[in-house]
């Protein structure tokens, strides 16, 4: 879902909050965020052993809840902090660990918080919201438990309105959460790690993620808006609401409108169905992502409730024999898988790191991005859908029980509105996938998915199988490979008429900076030359795709590196090494590789290695090679012609130079005309610090942050590629470092705090404003024998987020 209520304009890095009012006492619906001010106690609390008869029929009863779930618990000694949490981050890597979840302990945690409520709330519709906790959780509230949740990546909604206090007395909140529980061979992070909300709207409402308003052409190429609003009546008295939708275009102007008129019984629900025809509207496409939004009120017993979501106008089709289609125009999906942490802060990612992300990605030249292996926050789908990507969308668990088929369908019902969303994956790499049990599991779960939406194909990730007699690729509709490029062209002569796309790819790994594998020091080189077993190269792995006009795209493992699944070195290795980034988002080699193959249109150039060789290299030769998308490229050494060589946009071109210090150039050539050139030189020694933030001013709603990148600068002010300084930083203003860390894989630094060693040149802070932040932020960077360096980020003033107090 986007902008919950009331936005209509389109946003893409701040929190969706606001308040409705129409003048009417008792009527107000408001989205609080309730992130802030959360106790935390690290490690479980068991409960108290109950023995005696009555203190057994107390305890049962409900609201008695006890130990660290009860209402009167003292919590006062807990640590306070704000949401998104992730305690995994928070502590060393340890070798005793799970190397999966990079080394980190997880365990279990406690976390309360209190609120209370106005009087005018009474009568209210109240419901607690929970993107995300890893992994499992218990909920109470007032000392009843209210939930137990079973998936870290889906959100859950909480009707409080029937066991909520108000006036003085306190609403109490307890969550227990089992970050022990795995469901993932990645670092999966621990605790609350998405956004909270407290939703206050009145009795008939309507229902979380109850809007379902995706555009569809039809037959005759008119535009129809098929809507489906779900109401909810937690009142006392039956409601005849009325229900107005309508549609505006990304001026705010009205396209359309309907209404419709609904009955919702005491404590039941309703569908309401309307027709929206909307004329020649503007497409949604990668490039031009135009989004339009769609306002449904529904007004009954004097009083109203009011729902924002984004729609876009596109078209999509999967061909067997030519791939993908979005508005009918033919689009190779050039796509990333990714996990969702970052640096510094693990899974607690604030929006503004995503947006981050998602304009790095855009950068590469990918246009399509998998949330592998699971839901991701809905702020990354409302990014895909305002910055242009289209998107994979995957459930987490294969478990057709009910717990879990509820999952998917959460999953379906909460995204379906979004653009960006072109195929729903049902799994990932499931052993039973070649068997008759996964192919009537998947039959199910592609029935789900299509009674809530049937505009997107299905499709499972499917990593062997499917030549097997029986097998999951009959159930869905758009057969994803998982690396089994030798299957490609059998499967297509055997299948002519189901499409067919790369759900995963590549896992080519390199660490940015390193050019030699060295396996006593857990190096690998940038030349794309590693691969594990199953994988393959990136430039492999891309041809294999490019050249087969019915293979819709490729999803590549992956577009940054994340933290755990260290492949193929284990400790000290903690983080894994396929991104196309590294985990703060500093382009490896692949992603020029990546981006000369992925944008045509933009003449693409660059050089590696380093040239900062030691002394004992002169006259040895080193392997350079040219990352470039121009037709031959020219290579000289101090001004003397090395070699000019036809390049090859699959391979790419290399030369072995014999090492002399001075400047390597590299020129491009199309058409026989220079349109690119790239020049590294020898640096002198670390002089001086560097900081470049990546946003030159904060939001001060104590949500935005910025990641700025750390160098160090030689006398002549060229950045030195081989810098491992130890930098400190010092912070003054209102907002605090959130988190740092440099791209080492190997690294065991502390991700959070005030410092941290550059690797290979660089390293990220990253910095967060406070709420009501004045002035500016100033950061200093530190380190021995270097002149420092010191940046100030002005806070931009913005409406303040409307939160729980
Ligand atoms: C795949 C798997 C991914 C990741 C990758 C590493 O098989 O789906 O989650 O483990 O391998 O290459």
């Amino acid at each position: 879902m986007i902008a919950y209520r009331i936005f209509p304009w389109l946003f893409i890095t701040c929190l969706c909050v606001c308040i409705c009012s129409y003048g009417q006492p008792g009527t107000r619906s408001e989205k609080l965020l309730l992130d802030n001010g959360w106790r935390f106690h690290l490690g479980d609390i068991p409960f108290p052993v109950i023995r005696g008869n009555s203190e057994s029929y107390n305890a049962s009863k409900a609201g008695n809840a006890g130990g660290a779930a009860a209402v009167k618990y003292d919590d006062s000694q807990w640590r306070v902090l704000n949401l998104p949490h992730d305690w995994a981050v928070e502590s060393d890597v340890d070798s005793s660990a799970n190397v999966a979840q990079g080394y980190r302990k997880r365990g279990f945690g406690w976390y309360r918080r209190s609120f209370t409520l106005d009087s005018t709330d009474k009568g209210k519709n109240l419901e607690l919201q929970f993107e995300g906790i890893a992994t499992h959780a218990t909920v109470w509230v007032n000392g009843q438990v209210v939930r137990y949740s079973w998936s870290a990546y889906n959100s859950f909604y909480i009707d409080i309105s029937a066991i909520a206090r108000y006036g003085k007395e306190k609403n109490q909140i307890a969550v227990r959460v089992d970050a022990d529980a795995m469901e993932g061979w990645w670092y999966e992070g621990a605790g609350i790690y998405r956004h909270t909300w407290l939703v206050k709207r009145p009795p008939l409402h309507i229902s979380t993620d109850g809007v379902f308003a995706q555009p569809i052409k039809t037959a005759d190429g008119s535009w129809l808006i098929p809507a489906e609003v779900t109401l909810e009546n937690t009142g006392n008295k039956s409601a005849a609401p009325q229900v107005n939708i309508a549609v505006y275009d990304k001026y705010g102007k009205q396209v359309t409108s309907a209404q419709a008129n609904a009955t919702v019984d005491v404590l039941d629900k309703a569908v309401v169905k309307l027709n929206l025809h909307v004329n020649n509207p503007e497409l949604w496409n990668i490039e031009s992502p135009v989004l339009y939004t769609v306002k449904t009120v529904v007004t009954a017993n004097g009083s109203n409730d009011q729902v924002t979501t984004k729609c876009g106008f596109r078209t999509i089709r999967f061909d067997a024999d030519s791939g993908f289609y979005l508005n009918d125009k033919h689009v190779k999906i050039q796509g990333v898988c990714n996990h969702i942490d970052h640096v510094g802060v693990g899974t607690a990612m604030p929006d503004a790191l995503w947006a981050f992300r998602i304009q790095k990605l855009k950068e590469l030249g990918a246009n399509g991005y998998r949330c592998s292996h699971n839901p991701p926050s809905s702020i990354l789908l409302d990014l895909c859908d305002s910055l242009g990507m289209v998107v994979m969308d995957e459930n987490r668990n294969f478990n057709t029980s009910p717990e879990y088929l509820a999952q998917l369908e959460w999953m379906v019902r909460r995204d379906r509105n979004h653009p960006a969303i072109v195929l729903w994956s049902v799994f990932n790499e499931e052993p039973i996938q070649g068997s008759p049990v996964g192919y009537e599991m998947v039959r199910r779960m592609s029935k789900i998915v299509k009674r809530l939406d049937t505009s997107r194909p299905v499709t499972a990730a499917m990593s062997g199988g499917f030549f097997e007699p029986v097998n999951v690729s009959q159930a869905v509709d758009v057969m994803g490979f998982n690396y089994e490029i030798k299957g490609y062209d059998r499967f297509h002569k055997e299948h002519p008429t189901q499409p067919m796309t790369s759900s995963e790819d590549a896992s080519g790994v390199m660490v940015r900076g390193e050019y030699v594998t060295d396996k006593t020091k857990h190096t690998l080189d940038s030349y794309d030359t590693q691969f594990p077993s199953w994988a393959a190269t990136h430039r492999v792995a891309w041809k294999a795709i490019a050249e087969r006009q019915w293979m819709a795209g490729c999803f590549v493992w992956t577009g940054f590196d994340y933290h755990g699944e260290p492949t193929p070195y284990t400790w000290p290795t903690v983080n894994s090494n396929f991104g196309i980034m590294d985990i703060c988002g500093f382009p490896k080699a692949a992603y020029y590789i990546h981006q000369s193959q992925w944008i045509p249109n933009k003449n693409v150039l660059h050089l590696i290695p380093h040239w900062n060789w030691p002394a004992d290299s002169i006259g040895k030769p080193i392997k350079v090679m040219a990352l470039s998308n121009a037709d031959n490229v020219k290579l000289l050494l101090n001004g003397k012609l090395i070699g000019e060589k036809k390049n090859d946009l699959y391979e790419m071109v290399s030369w072995e130079v014999p090492y002399k210090p001075g400047k390597l150039e590299a020129i491009g050539y199309k058409n026989g005309k220079e349109v690119s050139r790239y020049v590294v030189e020898t640096t002198g020694v670390p002089a001086q610090l560097q900081l470049i933030p990546y946003k030159d001013t904060l939001k001060n709603d104590g949500q935005d942050v910025t990641p700025i990148t750390v160098q160090v600068l030689d006398a002549a002010g060229r950045p030195v590629p081989t810098a491992n300084n130890h930098i400190t930083f010092e912070i003054k203003g209102a907002g605090n470092i959130i988190g740092l860390g440099n791209g080492n894989p190997n690294s065991h630094e502390p991700e959070k705090g005030n410092q941290q060693s550059l690797f290979n040149g660089l390293a990220q802070v990253i910095v967060q404003s406070q709420p009501g932040a004045e002035g500016v932020l100033t950061i200093t960077a530190k380190a021995e024998g270097l002149q420092p360096a010191t940046i100030s980020i002005p806070f931009k003033k913005v409406p303040a987020v409307a939160a729980v107090q």
